[in-house]
């Protein structure tokens, strides 16, 4: 018996090789006649964007991500005023002065009164998971339940569906002694635990008026796990399409399962959005394989990051069937072995990599996976939902050197399919058209059209032979490189500043920028810090905001302005590596989750590992200002950029920092702003083995002597000792 190798997820897939050098040549047949943005001094840009958030303000939240116009109209307060919290390596999360942590929901916890409570020293069966959390909790929302209709209603505060991703597993502590392998192979019982332990959790919680303390109704219906086993149907450009054919569905029109559901997004209709992000690791491809593929076969293989010989990341092609059947195993093999595709699972990969609607409050359908959206790392999803206007859904694919998408609705939005459920998905998701970003540098830019037959996206592109819309969603990225889209510093979450429909995504890091590919203004920092005392860190170490807004404020507009709202730094760092001007209370590295609430105040968290010297990960809470509030900028390396306002304790600060070894990430609130649910992934990660745990969180939250429980990842609930609103 052998100990498996722990995973990390920053073993990130790096796989954007491509040149991007013809951009000038397709920009030349395509876009030179459009109306571009013009070049303007900084302090024109200003003053234009203040004028237009003063006339959008009392949109209020019809601009942003929020669903309903009924919504709480609690304004942002003008300052922030909670204490802020002290950075520190603590194995407990921090909260400022007046407010108090609850844990809600840990890995294994059951949702089903008919499975027993966690018990560290009694592992559940694999099986049993499939009624109990997940584990390494991610993007998470909360949707208001209506008691009588059993609907959404956004007015609802003390009860509701709390919708969460768990992206994957830190089989560590997850099993009684750690992974194992039996024989070259990996033992059943840990695999489907591993299956059950990815996916979406849907649980029906309610709040006490007065306390605000939030609890789980166990017995609800509405609680529910899906899993990598949960059939999904396809819909969509790629629906149907031979490139999604498998032995499961050979007409393409099902998948099994989602799995590495990282950010998350919400439609102005209810339902809940879950990202597949790492989802290519998970796949076997033999040594042999490249010789019965064609090469652009090959090339898509190589471009998603699955060569010929790659050993999956937790190896459940190893499993042997003896409670399911051995298809569930073999499934993670994608080697062309049968007469067709749709005889075989060359095609897993593709089956996986979209963005998939669930309905939380229809436990009867198939989620829904979205194809029109597009195949890549999808990490987060933000909708801008304005009535009468197409919907705009902002992505990002978060691998080092990827995109920002977009994809635009076909129909416009009307607030009356609020409730509609899937049928408003395939009004609003499946017809519409995608768009990749490019950032120039006088900061404007161009939304780049991946449409079939447009902008040299057709058989005889040289990046990929595309045939047809579903081939272009299908390899996204390739059809983006050949466009000649700006390769971003790992793009993250998105969110929509409800108060002017600004876009914000989190660039989390990069190591190979200014090493594989140069700075540019959009992603413009390069630089050398040292962790500890010995190892130096290199490229864009700590993160960025970036922030844009579209032209004449619409969601179809196909050019936009851009700033950088802010950068990761160090307090201590030079001004122009620590160009936002952090202090003490506000410093941060890697910028991840990000969610404004409906008031409009920003809510940062951080998944990093190069400020982890210092102090664990945290979360902030931001009042932003306009694109155009600040200055041209030059960076330590050199590069000119466009950086807002600098900021202030004022306008940000530290909240919460978490226990060790943990990511904060998923964030999401009660329509009231009294109860805020986070979620506190991985706490521990590095721990040698399982009986050697690094940290002993959440039993550490309420005893910090503890020092033998594993550690668990779990959403917890914030909520002010006065029952106040939270951040106000
Ligand atoms: Fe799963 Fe990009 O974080
Ligand atoms: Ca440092
Ligand atoms: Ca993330």
């Amino acid at each position: 018996m052998t100990q498996q190798t722990p995973y990390h997820e920053d073993q990130e897939t790096d796989n954007n090789t491509s040149s991007n050098t013809h951009f000038d040549d397709i920009l030349g047949h395509y876009i030179t006649r459009r109306d571009l943005i013009k070049k303007t001094a900084s302090g024109t840009i200003a003053l234009a964007l203040a004028a237009t958030v003063t006339g959008c303000a009392s949109q209020g939240t019809s601009q942003g991500q929020q669903r309903s116009s009924h919504l709480p109209t609690t304004k942002r307060p003008e300052k922030l005023s909670f204490k802020p919290v002290a950075k520190n390596k603590l194995d407990l999360i921090s909260v400022p002065d007046g407010y108090q942590v609850n844990v809600l929901y840990a890995l294994g916890d059951s949702i089903n009164p008919n499975y027993a409570d966690w018990n560290d020293h009694n592992i559940p069966s694999g099986p049993s998971f499939q009624f109990r959390s997940g584990d390494c909790h991610d993007g998470i929302h909360f949707f208001g339940l209506n008691k009588k209709t059993k609907r959404l209603d956004d007015t609802f505060s003390e009860e509701g569906l709390l919708v969460m991703n768990h992206e994957y597993i830190n089989p560590t502590f997850l099993h009684a002694k750690g992974p194992t392998k039996v024989n070259g192979h990996r033992p059943e019982d840990e695999v489907i635990r591993e299956n059950n332990a990815h996916g979406v959790s849907v649980i029906h919680v309610k709040k006490n008026e007065i306390t605000q303390h939030v609890e789980i109704i166990k017995n609800s219906v509405f609680n529910r796990r899906i899993t990598t086993y949960t059939p999904m149907d396809f819909s969509g450009a790629a629906a149907g399409s031979p490139l999604l054919a498998t032995l499961y569905s050979p007409k393409a029109l099902k998948a099994r399962g989602t799995h590495n559901n990282c950010g998350n997004g919400y439609t102005p209709w209810g339902t809940y959005l879950t990202t597949e992000e790492n989802f290519i690791g998970y796949f076997q491809r033999s040594s042999t394989d490249d010789a019965k593929r064609q090469p652009h076969e090959i090339a898509a293989l190589k471009r998603y990051g699955l060569k010929a010989g790659s050993s999956s990341k937790y190896e459940w092609d190893t499993a042997i069937g003896q409670i399911e059947p051995q298809d569930h195993y073999d499934r993670w093999k994608a080697n062309a072995i049968a007469e067709t595709a749709a005889k075989d699972y060359r095609n897993g990969p593709n089956t996986f990599g979209w963005m998939v609607e669930i309905d939380p409050f229809d436990i009867k359908h198939n989620p829904v996976k979205r194809t029109s959206l597009g195949r890549f790392a999808h990490e987060d999803s933000a909708c801008r939902a304005v009535e009468g206007m197409p919907l705009a859904f902002y992505m990002g694919d978060d691998s080092r050197g990827e995109y920002i998408y977009k994809f635009v609705s076909q129909a416009k939005w009307d607030a009356k399919d609020t409730n509609a459920g899937y049928k408003a998905g395939d009004k609003y998701m499946d017809k519409g058209t995608l768009y990749v970003a490019k950032f120039n540098q006088d900061g404007s830019g161009q939304w780049i059209e991946l449409s079939y037959g447009k902008n040299g996206l057709d058989q005889s592109n040289k990046t990929y032979p595309f045939s047809s819309q579903a081939d272009i969603v299908t390899f996204a990225r390739m059809a983006a490189d050949s466009v000649g889209a700006t390769k971003m510093d790992r793009p993250e979450w998105c969110s929509i500043n409800p108060e002017n429909g600004e876009i914000y995504v989190t660039l989390t890091n990069n190591s190979n920028r200014g090493k594989d590919y140069a700075t540019d203004a959009a992603n413009p920092r390069a630089y050398e810090d040292l962790y500890g005392e010995k190892k130096v860190q290199k490229g864009n170490v700590n993160g960025h905001v970036i922030r844009f807004k579209e032209q004449d404020d619409k969601t179809t507009a196909l050019q936009f302005q851009w700033d950088i709202y802010l950068f990761g730094a160090e307090a201590s760092m030079n001004p122009n590596i620590n160009l936002s001007g952090l202090s003490d209370n506000n410093d941060f590295s890697s910028p991840d989750g990000m969610w404004f609430d409906s008031r409009g105040i920003l809510w940062l968290q951080t998944d990093d590992s190069a400020y982890t010297d210092v102090t664990n990960c945290m979360m902030l809470a931001a009042l932003p200002g306009y694109i155009g509030d600040g200055t041209v900028a030059t960076t330590s390396n050199g590069q000119q950029t466009r950086v807002g306002a600098k900021v202030n304790d004022d306008n940000l600060r530290r909240f919460l920092v978490g226990p060790k070894e943990a990511e904060i990430t998923g964030i999401t609130m009660t329509p009231d702003n009294k109860a805020i649910f986070v979620n506190i992934q991985h706490p521990g990660e590095e721990s040698e083995s399982y009986d050697k745990p690094n940290s002993h969180w959440p039993a550490s939250q309420n005893d910090i002597s503890n020092t033998t429980a594993r550690p668990r990842s779990a959403t917890i609930v914030i909520t002010r000792k006065d029952g106040g609103r939270i951040a106000d």
